[in-house]
């Protein structure tokens, strides 16, 4: 998606060869212009699949997610975070672990918003190494939910989570796929293999 190309090249700070810093539009200030071209771009490309229910994590999924779900015109969901386990059977549990932040923590979505019926489209704003994916995939196999499909802003094509879920059969579809952010400089996919 040119427009999100752009912002990441004019905006986004390279921190380390890992991780990149957007958080002038998308993980702390967000543009809400830019969301709404997001969303409209997602539903373009999964508006043949009968999607029932859009599915992300809080915090930094929930824009671009909730403009998806706009445009197709389903419910948007969050899977919420939390720290501390006591069992609760009106919820589905799934631990999600962060090699970013070699922290393990559980997400959860109550089990009146999805079940049996639903097909299920995910959206995130990162994709890493596909962990945060594969516990919503989880949760919503959980309810006997279909996956339809993976949405992603920013896809860091040198770690493993693209090619995880890809691998699983699952259609997933990125804005933006980085392939280096080596030497502080971001280089896209298309660019590498130029
Ligand atoms: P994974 O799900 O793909 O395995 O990713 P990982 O655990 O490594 O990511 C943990 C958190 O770090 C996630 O946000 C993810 O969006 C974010 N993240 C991963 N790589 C980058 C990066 O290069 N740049 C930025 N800006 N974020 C990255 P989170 O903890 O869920 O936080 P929130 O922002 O959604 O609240
Ligand atoms: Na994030
Ligand atoms: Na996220």
């Amino acid at each position: 998606m040119r427009e999100l190309k752009e912002k990441i090249m004019s905006e986004g700070i390279v921190l380390s060869e890992h991780v990149l810093k957007v958080d002038s539009f998308l993980n702390h200030q967000m543009d809400p212009v830019l969301m709404k071209k997001i969303g409209e771009a997602f539903a373009e490309k999964f508006r043949d699949k009968k999607i029932t229910k859009v599915i992300t994590i809080e915090s930094s999924g929930i824009g671009p997610a909730l403009m998806t779900a706009y445009e197709l015109g389903v419910p948007l969901i969050f899977a919420r975070k939390r720290k501390s386990l006591t069992l609760n059977s009106d919820l589905y549990i799934s631990k999600v672990y962060s090699f970013t932040k070699q922290e393990e923590s559980e997400i959860t979505i109550s089990r009146k918003f999805i079940d049996c019926s639903d097909s299920v489209l995910i959206i995130d704003d990162f994709l890493a190494n596909g962990q945060a994916a594969l516990g919503l995939i989880d949760m919503i196999q959980q309810a006997k939910a279909q996956v339809v499909g993976i949405g992603i802003v920013i896809e860091k094509a040198f770690q493993d989570g693209g090619r995880i879920l890809r691998e699983r059969g699952i259609k997933v579809e990125s804005l933006a796929q980085i392939a280096s952010l080596s030497d502080g400089k971001v280089r896209f996919v298309e660019e590498a293999l130029a």
